[in-house]
């Protein structure tokens, strides 16, 4: 669906279900991350876009004091008084309850909630869903308090909320493309200078496909946790070897990591090597973009997988299984896993006269393998997310 039918439907299901238009609408894009994945948080490097899926919030302050939330993906509605949040509250409500209360504390939120959540963006397919989810509603509630928080300072709230609510230590990617993105460019981001450069996205001929493993990704109970620890003790033994100036991973060079042997265990080294050769592939992939040098980007893509695959090792049989089908079809310069891996989406760069029959081959291809039916879709490039006030 594209976003003016979801905004739509959005607003009319909160009008059916509460009997009044809402006040408040937001709206937050998803993203597909090109290149620079397990780098936020390690001071590196990334360059993702936006994509045309959106999670999406209608809202309307309520005077009970109370929270109604009704989440349309999932067809399921509570109602609770903030901080007093029923037993058994699924994530996405549990979410909003931390996000009330946290307004409340911060920016003088008055009073409850009456909210309608929605969203194209499939939960857990490792395509920045939570992220937009977060966003959209903060954008909202922002709206609804008297104090105000900076856009800049925006994605590390979202993020810091997320890592609360949500029981994972993200890194703030997801957040600060949501809030930054623009159509038609990428946004290469460093996170130890927190600059932000938006590169137009010269893909000569080229479409970008989605393609969803459907295994949800279960960022908390999976190994990104786990990920995150290895780079901390990879960096207090680190600093050890090569001096307390560095600040994290993304200041040790390729040309050191030979020094980095005796000291750190292999998933150590392994997360040093993914960081260090994954911001190199991010400027590769940056100045391939600008050339429009399609097939440089592809290698440096395939190259991204197989590091995500033996180095970081959060790639899983499926999303394996699709990036190699994905990279022998005719037409296909490179492809790999997004996201944080241990299940979710890849991608293909694909020519764009050839997407029809890439999408057929690689449909029958997963259906074959895995008797199951593979949701697999073109995505082109979008705006940031932003709010508005509903007139009706
Ligand atoms: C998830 C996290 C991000 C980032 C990616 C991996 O999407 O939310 O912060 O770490 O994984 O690049």
């Amino acid at each position: 669906m594209s976003l003016p039918p979801l905004v739509s439907a959005t607003r009319q299901f909160f009008k059916d279900t509460y009997g009044v238009p809402p006040v408040i609408m937001g709206q937050a894009p998803g993203r597909l991350n090109i290149c620079g994945e397990h780098t936020d948080y390690n001071g590196g490097l990334a360059l993702p876009m936006a994509i045309d899926r959106h999670a999406v919030v209608a809202v309307k302050p309520a005077d009970s004091g109370r929270i109604r939330a009704y989440a349309m993906a999932f067809d399921e509605q509570f109602e609770w008084l903030p901080g007093h949040a029923p037993e058994g509250l699924p994530p996405w409500a549990n979410y909003i309850d931390g996000a009330v209360l946290q307004f409340r504390d911060d920016f003088g939120l008055p009073g409850g909630i009456d909210i309608v959540v929605n969203s194209d963006l499939s939960i857990g397919s490792g395509l920045g869903s939570s992220a937009a989810f977060g966003v959209s509603i903060a954008l909202a509630l922002q709206i609804l308090s008297p104090r105000k928080i900076k856009l800049a300072e925006l994605p590390t709230y979202c993020q810091q909320m997320e890592n609360s609510y949500m029981m994972v230590e993200t890194g703030v990617l997801d957040q600060t493309i949501a809030l930054f993105a623009r159509k038609n460019y990428a946004l290469r981001i460093d996170f130890t200078s927190g600059t932000r450069a938006l590169e137009p996205l010269r893909c000569k001929n080229c479409q970008f496909i989605v393609m969803e493993s459907t295994e949800p990704r279960q960022l908390a109970t999976s190994g990104y946790n786990e990920r995150v620890a290895w780079c901390q003790s990879a960096l207090i033994k680190s600093r050890k070897l090569l001096g307390d100036q560095l600040k994290n991973l993304s200041d040790i060079s390729r040309g050191q990591l030979p020094q980095l042997k005796a000291g750190l265990n292999p998933h150590e080294l392994s997360m040093v090597r993914h960081v260090v050769t994954e911001n190199e592939r991010v400027d590769i992939c940056a100045r391939a973009l600008v050339k429009g040098d399609m097939v440089t980007l592809g290698s440096a893509l395939n190259a991204a997988h197989a590091s995500m695959r033996d180095d970081l090792e959060a790639s899983t049989e499926r999303l394996d299984y699709l990036v190699e089908t994905a990279q022998s079809q005719v037409g296909c310069l490179g492809a790999r896993l997004v996201g944080g891996g241990f299940g979710g989406s890849c991608f293909a760069l694909l020519e764009r006269d050839r997407v029809e029959s890439f999408i057929s081959a690689m449909s029958d291809s997963y259906k074959k393998k895995f008797a199951t039916e593979l949701p697999i879709y073109p995505v082109t490039s979008d705006d940031a997310a932003s709010v508005w006030r509903v007139y009706d």
